[in-house]
This record gives structure tokens, C-alpha cells and sequence, in this order.
């Protein structure tokens, strides 16, 4: 029967999602010596058996311990929940960079219950970085809090964005880069959309936006984004927005405003 979660129960949830997150980790630090690439939506849209290797070590770890929730995970796993808790995994957040060995990839695990997001961690080995969150309980970066930058104005806004793998959808990409590039301090494509939400939240970047994310990409980084201060908006044709208050709605015109994506 769904119930709400108590502080303990929820601190419990992130402590679970925290230990599985970091043996996603260890697995994925030991690079395979040749990959297997398989084709998901596109040729440039793909998965690696490691993708697939993490998917699994965190799911069963998860319902080892809690078989009664739900998962929705990047590669396909897929279960409904009874507890009333779903687990969100990006299994790796960063691919492309994994797969060239640059840093930054990491293991996004989010929680929701009927409410909305309730806990999340954004762990990237690479970088020795673990921002983490709970509802209603702030942001945390490897434990010490964090806060969003504000007020900034767009024009000292140092803002990260990101790519879909449609190469239709990155020609109109473009052109808002190109639209927005003007108006703002400068632009950063570090390869991850979850680590770019908590760069948001830390401060290493004003403000961060991307057409097209799905569930797993944002939904512990959103968390953790929030908590920090940030608003975090998906409007009607799925462009996401994430900044201090004051930049939020400059931000969100300037692209918006742009050009349909
Ligand atoms: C991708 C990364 C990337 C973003 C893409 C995502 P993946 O996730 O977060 O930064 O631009 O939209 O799909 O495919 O590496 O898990
Ligand atoms: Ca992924």
C-alpha cells in the first residue's frame, strides 16, 4: 500500500541509492579492453555492454533490498511499483564520453514517489564527485551543501547545454546556440545533462538548458538542482531550463525565443 515516507525511510532511500551508485562505479572504473556497441535510436545513439553491465548491478542491488519498487531504467528495465517508490537510473550519464575515456560520465539514481522526485545521486567517479539530494533537505556535493549562483544577469551567464542524438533536432540546436551565444558570458558541451543539473546547483555553471532529455537524464540531477535553489522548467515542446531564479526567466526567453526545437 503507498504511504508516504518518513524522514528516516527517505534518508535510508539515498543512503541505498548512494552505496549502489558507487558499485556502479567501481565496475564501470575498470574499462573493458575492447567494447561491444550496439545502435539504440540512431548510429550516433548507442549503448555499451558496460551501459548494459551497470544497468543490472544497480537494479538487482536495488530490489535486493526493496523488491517491491517500481524501475525505469535507460536500457529497458522496467517494472511497475507497489511500494509507491520507482526507481529513475541512468545506468551511465555520458556515454560517448565513457566510451573515449573522458571524465565526467557518471551514474544518475533518482527516486520518485506520488509526490514528484524524492531522492537523488549523481555519482562520476572520474571526477571524485557525488552530489546528492532529498526533498525538502538541500543539495550536497560529496557531503558539504551547495547553493545555485543568484542573482546573475544573462550576460555574465555561464551556461552548459547539451545535444539530441536526432540530427534534425541538433540542426535547430544549432541555431539557437548561434542565437544565443551573443547574449551570454560564454557556452559549455561537457557530455553529461545529469552533472551539468548539478553544475548548476554547485555553481560551476550559471545556468544549463537542453531540448529533449528523458526522465533518467534529469531526474536526480533535477532534484539536486532544485534543492540547491535552481528552478528547473520542461516546457510544451520539451525544452528544459535550469537557473538561479533571477536568470531562469531571462534564460528561458532568450532560448525560447530563439527558434522552435
Ligand atoms: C546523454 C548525455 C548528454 C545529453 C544527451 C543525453 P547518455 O545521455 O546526458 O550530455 O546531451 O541528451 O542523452 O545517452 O550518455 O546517457
Ligand atoms: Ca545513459
Amino acid at each position: 500500500m503507498p504511504h508516504s515516507l518518513t524522514q528516516a525511510q527517505s534518508r535510508d532511500l539515498l543512503a541505498l541509492a548512494a552505496r549502489v551508485a558507487r558499485e556502479a562505479g567501481e565496475l564501470l572504473m575498470n574499462r573493458p579492453v575492447t567494447f561491444d556497441i550496439s545502435a539504440k535510436t540512431s548510429a550516433l545513439d548507442f549503448a555499451t555492454q558496460m551501459d548494459n553491465a551497470s544497468e543490472k548491478l544497480i537494479v538487482d542491488a536495488l530490489l535486493k533490498v526493496r523488491p517491491q519498487d517500481g524501475i525505469v531504467g535507460e536500457e529497458g528495465a522496467s517494472r511497475p511499483s507497489t511500494s509507491g517508490i520507482t526507481w529513475v537510473i541512468d545506468p551511465i550519464d555520458g556515454t560517448v564520453n565513457y566510451l573515449y575515456a573522458l571524465p565526467g560520465w557518471n551514474i544518475s539514481i533518482g527516486a520518485r514517489d506520488e509526490v514528484g522526485p524524492l531522492v537523488g545521486v549523481v555519482h562520476a567517479p572520474t571526477v571524485n564527485s557525488t552530489w546528492t539530494a532529498i526533498r525538502g533537505e538541500g543539495a550536497f556535493f560529496n557531503g558539504v551543501p551547495i547553493y545555485c549562483n543568484d542573482p546573475i544577469t544573462l550576460d555574465r551567464a555561464l551556461i552548459g547545454t547539451g545535444f539530441e542524438y536526432d540530427v534534425a533536432k541538433r540542426v535547430e540546436q544549432g541555431r539557437v546556440v548561434a542565437n544565443l551565444l551573443p547574449l551570454i558570458r560564454d557556452l559549455r558541451r561537457m557530455g553529461s545533462a545529469a552533472v551539468d543539473l548539478c553544475y548548476v546547483a554547485m555553481g560551476a555553471f550559471d545556468g544549463f538548458y537542453e531540448s529533449g532529455l528523458k526522465e533518467w537524464d534529469s531526474a536526480a540531477g533535477g532534484l539536486i538542482a532544485t534543492e540547491a535553489g535552481a528552478i528547473v522548467t520542461t516546457n510544451e515542446a520539451g525544452i528544459t531550463v535550469c537557473a538561479g531564479p533571477a536568470l531562469h526567466p531571462a534564460l528561458a526567453r532568450a532560448i525560447e525565443g530563439s527558434a522552435p526545437i
